[in-house]
């Protein structure tokens, strides 16, 4: 087909047509709200790089998951800032702490919202790395332990999915043997399967409190610039039984999401990371771009690079756009 017979804009028209042919579609239901649980009591902090996302107490993180679930936004996914911190996390996999007891309000109060914990130890350890440190590195295996011991307790509070983001190898198996032994073998496991070493975390390490004291995370999280070890990764989490897998960050990784959506079947989750969020927000705040537009183009375009969910701090922005489109 050549112009003058081909003539591709006969199909861009008008609104009708266009819709007609729309090869892509974001949905509510495609999307995931981050929430960052706070201890303590009437706690409502906005996090200074992240307009409209909070540092909150239970009481106001309920508030906001019955407007989340009102929204028609099918899940949340949660981090906690403990109260204490210490060499070994604990309070990741203690049953009353933070994340915990924000699980049972939140299943209490909005029982058919979906609640994915994010399970990983920075935010929990006085060091801010992602397990335990030995000889100036996280260990891996002793950190598997920590981690199968905090999912489970994550689904004791009622948990309905358990995402871990820590990328130490063998977690996935770690997690999904526990969760069985302990009568939890309906819970699924969403793997943080492809999780580079990003820059673009920046803003999350203020909202969650979990910068590492010394050192970065390029022992355990993934080089960049790697694609091909993307999906040696994802196929060791697959051979493991996760239940999703996951690419993060998004926007700077969109071929990756495109090689996993053509390399595997499970649902694919993108992660459009806290910078992500910022730059949006400070250039429309600035007035340089069109805050709505961009983000429904960007969040478009990791549906279309093979992504089912996005977690998104713009979910109940987007939701109501989406909204107001039918
Ligand atoms: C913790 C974790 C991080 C994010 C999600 N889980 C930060 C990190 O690995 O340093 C980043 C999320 C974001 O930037 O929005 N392991
Ligand atoms: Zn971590």
């Amino acid at each position: 087909m050549y112009f003058p017979s081909y003539r591709p804009r006969r199909m861009r028209r008008n609104q009708n047509i266009r819709r007609m042919v729309r090869e892509t579609h974001l949905r509510v239901d495609d999307l995931i709200y981050p929430m960052f649980s706070a201890f303590g009591k009437n706690i409502k902090k906005e996090i200074g790089s992240m307009p409209g996302i909070y540092q909150q107490s239970i009481e106001n993180i309920v508030i906001e998951a019955k407007e989340v679930f009102d929204l028609g936004i099918p899940a949340v996914v949660l981090f906690g800032i403990p109260e204490n911190k210490d060499a070994v996390g604990s309070d990741a996999y203690c049953a009353s702490g933070i994340i915990q007891e924000t699980v049972r309000a939140i299943k209490a109060a909005v029982p058919e919202l979906t609640v994915i914990t994010d399970v990983c130890m920075c935010e929990y350890t006085d060091h801010g790395h992602c397990g335990l440190i030995k000889d100036g590195d996280v260990d891996n295996d002793s950190t598997l332990e920590l981690l199968a011991a905090e999912a489970l307790s994550h689904a004791q509070a009622g948990a309905d999915i358990v995402a871990p983001s820590d990328m130490m190898d063998g977690r996935i198996a770690a997690i999904r043997d526990i969760l069985d032994e302990n009568g939890f073998e309906h819970i699924p496991v969403m793997s943080y399967a492809v999780k580079y070493a990003s820059a673009y975390y920046g803003p999350f390490r203020e909202a969650a409190d979990s910068t590492p004291e010394f050192g970065d995370r390029r022992s355990y999280q993934m080089d960049p610039a790697n694609r091909q070890e993307a999906l040696r990764e994802a196929q060791q989490d697959v051979a493991e039984a996760a239940d999703f897998l996951m690419v993060k960050p998004a926007l700077a990784y969109l071929d990756v999401l495109r090689e996993l959506k053509d390399n595997f079947d499970l649902p694919l989750v993108a992660y459009n990371v806290s910078g992500e969020y910022s730059m949006v927000k400070a250039a429309a705040e600035k007035g340089w771009i069109d805050g709505d537009r961009v983000m429904m183009e960007t969040l478009l375009g990791m549906k279309r690079a093979g992504a089912d969910l996005i977690i998104t701090y713009h979910a109940k922005e987007a939701a109501i756009l989406l909204q107001g489109e039918k």
